[in-house]
């Protein structure tokens, strides 16, 4: 398994990592091989996801000194995004040598880059932020842990804060446990709503280059 193979490295990588009962333990590994050169990171764009930028420029976000955190942030380009447009911002992920490189990647960033788990975060973020930005970090955690992942998600949210999810869609036909990744079902993404967050808005668009592929952008609120 080479360059030429990322998504077999990281069903690979995965697959054992599961298997020790350990569902986020491989993304570690998967950056350290890429930051060696031995790999690349499938899911590295080098610039912020098309539909967050799409979403960002049609409501007109504007940060105005508000809070936000992006979940899963992996080489960074979604919460420079976010951070450029005045929010306060904090990203964390899993894995030191993604946030190691995010850093190097962004050396003059205003960006709060933090290691932490999802599945564990610091209390301190239960709903203290004004916008949360989730894009296809549950859907690279295993069913088993979506529940938990997913509750999560939905407490970094401030009363009057909104959550953005961006993740694929389960289409009819898929093997819904041939991951990673393991996309969304709509109940799945619908999950994200409870505790007093409410769904807003929940769209469906195909992916432009593989149309097959259906891909979800849904917007939650919180009551102030
Ligand atoms: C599929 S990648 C997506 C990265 C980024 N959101 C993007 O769209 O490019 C999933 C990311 O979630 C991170 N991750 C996996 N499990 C995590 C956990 N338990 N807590 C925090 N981050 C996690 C991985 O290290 C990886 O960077």
């Amino acid at each position: 398994m080479t360059e030429a193979d990322p998504e077999e490295l990281a069903r690979a990588l995965s697959g054992e990592s599961i298997a020790r009962g350990d569902p986020s333990g491989w993304f570690e590994r998967l950056y350290s091989a890429a930051e060696g050169g031995e790999a690349v990171v499938p899911w590295d764009r080098g610039a912020p996801h098309p539909l967050l930028v799409d979403w960002a420029e049609t409501t007109r976000l504007d940060g105005g000194d508000r809070r936000s955190l992006v979940v899963g942030a992996g080489l960074g380009s979604d919460a420079e995004l976010i951070a450029g447009l005045g929010f306060r911002t904090t990203a964390f992920d899993i894995s030191p040598t993604a946030i190691q490189m995010a850093l190097d990647r962004f050396p003059q960033s205003e960006v709060q880059y933090a290691v932490a788990d999802l599945l564990d975060p610091p209390e301190e973020w239960r709903r203290a932020f004004d916008l949360v930005v989730e894009i296809i970090t549950v859907q690279a955690l295993p069913r088993s842990v979506r529940a938990e992942a997913t509750a999560h998600v939905r407490d970094f949210v401030a009363p009057g804060g909104t959550l953005l999810v961006i993740s694929t869609a389960l289409g009819d036909g898929d093997d819904p446990n041939s991951g990673p990744p393991w996309p969304l079902t709509r109940t799945e993404l619908e999950a994200f709503a409870g505790d007093e967050l409410e769904v807003r808005h929940i769209d469906r668009f195909p992916h432009p280059d593989e149309p097959q592929i259906q891909r979800w952008r849904a917007e939650f609120t919180r009551p102030a």
